[in-house]
């Protein structure tokens, strides 16, 4: 084996490790669980614990902050899941939201083509689904389990339900596969109620669904997770200084996430990779533990949705610029963000271990807004009532002034406290002695250096 060879492989073995290591850590303290776990699990859903809903809540309310709040030109919504199915028809989901299956003719397992020639160490971007049969009937791919694969078909990802007492074609409805349709249908809503200027956004967080045909990769590819979407609505003539603009907003969120620059990368989507509506696409992608996968994208969707709700709903999708009588229908820039890959590369990026002591230490070096927990408070012993008293006094006022963001840890010695604490992330340790109940100052201990300073409690 040559050397090159020899360190991929390593590098592929350490990057599995880390990634078995973070999925062990979520688990185990907290983050997140196998959906349903209880009953064997639902593959491709997960659900969040009290620190890794916290988490979440903090990305997303992050991306909320700086891309709502903060700007005037971003105004919010929450649709509702459950759509007209006329909207999955208009936008082309019904029929070409696709993914290529193929199956094993032994055993019926079905899998991705795509990612049984990734497997296989073949890219399969760009490729149609023919290239792709002909490319593992070339080589004599077989299945994972080694039987021969049959050709390829389509798989629409939609997750189909039905409206109301009556089961029937008319009560056909679908879970959305992405928040955007939400957006687009609610831009007339939006126009009539605000008349904001152009260019202007609508932005949206909330649950999508897609029947993968292969969950794989913790929450990387779910059947169900969050999507933070931004529809931003231009001159078509200026487009491209939008699409710049959301480009680099984009990189400032991803910097205020604590992500290393140097792990994040842009590609420019040829055309044949390309979604159906888009004209332009910037994926960013993250070196994740699995490899470099993508994280977001940023597509120009050009009036193609606007139009196609104008096409199917008879109603007029004009914008008429303010004083004037120019009227069109605005291009579209579109920011979409999946809050299980940010939360995938926020946890990668701060998985650590190093040796404390003489033994090895794992924590979490997350940024002090992102930590589900900012501060443990802690009584050094935990059967002194005096300073259990004087730390429940320090825990209260903390609490006031970061609520849900203050953890109470009196089990163990102060050693696994601060274990514990480092591997949930938490920046700052407080410790309540006997010197506090004389000097009003408390033992600070800080995760990332493991020092410890004497603080006064009122500079907390
Ligand atoms: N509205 C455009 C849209 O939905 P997309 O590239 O299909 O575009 C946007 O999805 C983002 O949603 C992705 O970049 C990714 O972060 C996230 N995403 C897509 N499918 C996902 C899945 N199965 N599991 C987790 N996140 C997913």
């Amino acid at each position: 084996m040559n050397r090159h060879v020899a360190n991929m492989e390593k590098g592929f073995l350490m990057s599995q490790a880390k990634m078995e290591d973070i999925i062990s850590l979520c688990k185990r303290r907290g983050f997140i669980y196998q959906g349903s776990d209880v009953y064997g699990g639902l593959s491709g859903t997960w659900d969040y614990g009290p620190l890794g809903v916290q988490l979440k809540r903090n990305i997303m309310n992050l991306w909320w902050r700086m891309f709502v709040d903060e700007r005037d030109d971003i105004y919010g919504v929450d649709a509702a899941i459950l759509m007209n199915p006329k909207v999955w028809k208009a936008s082309g989901h019904v029929d070409t939201f696709v993914d290529p299956l193929c199956e094993d003719t032994v055993n019926h397992r079905r899998y991705r083509t795509d990612h049984i020639l990734k497997d296989n160490g073949i890219d399969a971007d760009g490729l149609t689904m023919e290239q792709m049969d002909e490319l593992i009937a070339e080589k004599g791919i077989k299945s994972p389990d080694g039987n021969p694969l049959s050709k390829s078909r389509t798989f629409n990802m939609m997750f189909k339900t039905s409206v109301g007492a009556t089961e029937s074609e008319d009560s056909v409805a679908y879970l959305r596969p992405e928040t955007a349709q939400g957006i687009f249908t609610n831009f007339k809503n939006v126009v009539d109620s605000f008349y904001p200027d152009l260019p202007f956004g609508i932005a949206q967080q909330g649950k999508a669904f897609r029947n993968e045909i292969a969950p794989r990769d913790f929450v990387f590819r779910s059947r169900e997770f969050e999507q933070m979407e931004i529809e931003y609505f231009v001159n078509p003539e200026k487009w491209q200084e939008a699409f710049d603009e959301l480009l680099k907003s984009t990189h400032e969120f991803l910097e205020a996430l604590g992500l290393d620059p140097k792990n994040i990368h842009e590609l420019d989507v040829p055309p044949e990779d390309r979604a159906h509506y888009s004209k332009k696409t910037i994926d960013i992608e993250y070196d994740f533990p699995i490899g470099k996968e993508e994280l977001m994208g940023i597509a120009y969707r050009t009036d193609f949705d606007l139009m196609n709700i104008q096409r199917v709903s008879g109603k007029s999708m004009e914008y008429t610029i303010k004083g004037t009588n120019e009227k069109f229908v605005p291009h579209v820039i579109e920011p979409s963000f999946g809050v299980e890959r940010a939360l995938m590369a926020v946890l990668s990026s701060a998985y650590r271990e190093d040796e404390q002591n003489g033994s090895k230490r794992v924590y979490l070096a997350l940024p002090e807004h992102l930590a589900p927990v900012k501060f443990a408070v802690s009584p050094l012993l935990k059967n002194k009532p005096e300073l259990v008293e004087k730390a429940r006094e320090i825990y209260a006022n903390l609490s006031k002034k970061n609520p849900g963001r203050v953890m109470w840890d009196d089990n163990g010695n102060i050693g696994k406290r601060y274990r514990r604490q480092d591997e949930i992330g938490t920046p700052h340790c407080v410790v309540i002695d006997f010197q506090t109940l004389e000097d009003d100052t408390v033992t600070v201990r800080e995760r990332d250096t493991t020092e410890q300073r004497r603080v006064k409690v009122e500079e907390l």
